[in-house]
């Protein structure tokens, strides 16, 4: 358990902007910043954070909180886990409550893994710099594929010396225990020993958004036939091969400035890249691109720009995993090397100005690159033209926007010397059937297809005319934003002489609400909200003014989330309009009339459910006596709720 003290501190401390801004691009817009939201697939940034008010907030998927949500919703931590994040994030040292015994055995299993790894990487690096066989070995050969002593360093590349149990007795001895070398991958349980996973290779660690090592890769220096070049680490809870990228730790503030991203296979495409100043770079490592990857890419820009090396084969089996680019929204290039050239060895043997003219020179969107080469092919067959179309038209029909789609059909059309048309119906015809397909698919079986966001949108909120979910969050967002503010209400009271008086009252705006609600028995529907209401009138109980960061910073996550929800109003000034001083009517400059809108509103809306109900028993009951009470009690309902019409349809003086 984390000590409160630490819990606060780490609350306080954690900007949500800097928090956020590791993992989004973001741009300021007046007070508050926007960028592409991480959680779900976005052409146009509808993700906002508030320095002012501590949370984010997405329009698009709706996800929303604090620095320590946002940390367990993107890296899928835990409480602790996050606020131990952010603690290392800030340099906060963190003070455990006294833990069980059983706590005391239960340490992080991550975190353990993560510190091994950096223990290990550590290792590699001394042997490296500071052993003979290091030097001879490891570093004459990195120095020969001419990575600079600076490079070698950034990339904290090692060595693994080339013995059965190197490092795993050294880790041992210094009390790392078994099941993390184990788990981690770096050694290999042989029952009464444990050996080195790396032995006799250069080492290339791994690291994920933050800089953490998650996994190792070690080539061999030899060109022995029967090893694989490369050897990596296994997947494990910390590497998960199809959702990282080698490089992207030191690539992303560089995607983000450059807006665009190249993609390499390898390790050392990556490494030379960095070393010609070209740091926009990133690798899949040798596996075909997934879903995840590109998405990870997605956060910090949609250009990507891959960069193949001339093996034609190697490249036609790539166009599959390119729709899945496409179909993500983003743009995508393409660059061939020079047959028997890649990245590295291109890097190698040109200046920086060389590469990075080549690499702007030769840059082809990816469908027109695609047109060429396999009409190249076909040679005028025209068998193999039909085929052609139709694969070409299956890259277009990924992508999401229309008229870029429009744009494209075009553009092939030349490029092929077909009429435009003959393209758009094939267009057509494939994606109709692919909706009629996802249909089916949806219909039968009752489960989403791959998209789930896709559905999210159109899925119908459920009609119920008496919801009452809007109010409840209106009020609730009033006595969040303004609950302490105090406003002049109006009131009529009746005299000694049974005469109708205005009076003025002067009350805090979460007391008012308060009063009204209770006033009324109401309570809220929407249980998130309701436990927000009992925390207020907690507050309005002892006259004290709202402290909104124990809402936002609410242990209860849902009560975070929804807080963060309610304040991040999107109704916020844009600078223009301040600077231009076009007057806006503002909530806030009426906020009496705001709020007794919607307590009328929210009580028009119960006591219509509570006619229909009456209605509905007058329809079944047949006794005579029952039926007049019924009838009675809904003329008096009538009568109220027209009072409220007619109160909430009266001129509100603007
Ligand atoms: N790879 C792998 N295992 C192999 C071969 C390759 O994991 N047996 C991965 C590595 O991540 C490697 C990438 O695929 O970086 C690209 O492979 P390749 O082009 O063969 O290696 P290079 O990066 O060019 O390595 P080098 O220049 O050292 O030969
Ligand atoms: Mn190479």
């Amino acid at each position: 358990m984390i000590k409160k003290d630490t819990i606060q501190t780490i609350i306080e401390t954690a900007r949500v902007e800097e928090v956020v801004g590791d993992f989004v691009s973001l741009k300021r817009r007046g007070v508050n910043y926007i960028g592409l939201c991480p959680f779900h697939n976005e052409k146009t940034p509808s993700f906002t954070v508030s320095p002012s008010k501590g949370i984010y907030k997405c329009f698009g998927c709706g996800k929303a909180g604090n620095s320590v949500n946002f940390v367990m919703e993107h890296e899928h931590y835990s409480y602790p886990e996050a606020l131990k994040y952010l603690a290392d994030k800030y340099g906060i040292e963190v003070e455990e409550e006294q833990r069980s015994e059983e706590q005391q055995k239960q340490i992080d299993e991550r975190e353990s893994m993560f510190a091994l790894n950096s223990f290990i990487s550590k290792y590699f690096q001394q042997s490296l710099f500071e052993s003979d066989e290091g030097q001879s070995v490891g570093l004459s050969y990195l120095k020969e594929r001419s990575f600079l002593e600076s490079t070698i360093k950034k990339f904290q590349l090692g060595y693994a010396f080339n013995q059965w149990e190197a490092y795993s007795e050294y880790a041992l001895k210094n009390g790392y225990p078994k099941e993390v070398l184990v788990s981690t991958g770096l050694s290999i349980d042989k029952g009464d020993r444990l050996i080195d996973r790396f032995k006799g290779r250069v080492i290339f660690p791994i690291h994920n958004l933050t800089g953490k090592i998650i996994g190792f890769g070690g080539r061999i220096l030899s060109s022995e036939k029967n090893t694989a070049k490369y050897l990596n680490s296994p997947e494990s809870d910390i590497y998960n091969k199809s959702k990282s990228l080698y490089g992207i730790f030191f690539a992303r503030n560089e995607i983000v400035k450059k807006d665009s991203c190249f993609l390499v296979e390898g390790y050392t495409d990556v490494i030379s890249m960095h070393q010609a100043g070209i740091e926009n770079v990133v690798a899949s490592s040798g596996t075909s691109l997934t879903v995840d990857q590109i998405k990870l890419i997605k956060r910090y820009t949609p250009n990507i720009t891959i960069l193949y090396d001339g093996d034609t084969a190697g490249i036609k089996a790539s166009f599959r995993g390119i729709d899945l680019i496409l179909a993500q929204g983003m743009n995508v290039k393409i660059v061939l090397f020079p047959d028997g050239e890649d990245p590295d060895s291109y890097a190698r043997s040109h200046t920086s100005t060389e590469m990075e003219r080549f690499l702007s020179d030769e840059a082809a969107d990816f469908i027109t690159f695609k047109t060429r080469l396999l009409l190249q092919e076909t040679k005028g067959d025209p068998v193999a033209k039909a085929a052609l179309i139709n694969e070409i038209v299956e890259s277009i029909s990924q992508i999401p926007d229309p008229i870029i789609r429009t744009v494209y059909i075009k553009e092939c059309g030349a490029v092929m010397d077909l009429p435009e048309q003959t393209l758009m119906n094939a267009l057509n015809r494939l994606i109709r059937e692919r909706y009629k397909k996802q249909r089916n698919d949806y219909v039968a079986e009752e489960i989403p297809v791959q998209e789930e966001e896709r559905f999210e949108h159109v899925k119908p909120k459920e009609l119920d005319p008496y919801d009452t979910e809007e109010h409840e969050s209106q009020l609730t967002r009033f006595m969040l934003l303004y609950g302490n503010e105090v406003i002049q209400v109006n009131e009529k009271i009746l005299d000694e002489a049974d005469q109708v008086q205005d009076v003025e009252r002067e009350i805090s705006v979460m007391e008012y609400i308060v009063e009204n609600l209770d006033e009324d028995d109401i309570e809220f529907a929407v249980p998130v909200l309701q436990k927000i209401l009992s925390h207020v009138k907690g507050f309005a109980a002892q006259h004290i003014a709202i402290d909104l960061s124990e809402f936002i910073n609410h242990t209860d996550r849902e009560v975070a989330e929804a807080t963060a929800n309610l304040l991040a109003t999107p109704y916020e000034l844009s600078e223009n309009w301040q600077k231009n001083q076009i007057y806006v009517k503002l909530e806030s400059d009426d906020l009496q009339q705001s709020i007794m809108a919607v307590l009328l509103s929210l009580r028009s809306k119960i006591i219509g459910k509570e006619m229909k109900k009456i209605l509905d028993q007058m329809k079944a009951t047949n006794d005579l006596s029952e039926s007049e009470v019924l009838q009675n009690r809904y003329t008096f309902l009538k009568k109220v709720s027209a009072d409220i019409d007619r109160e909430l349809n009266r001129p509100f003086n603007y």
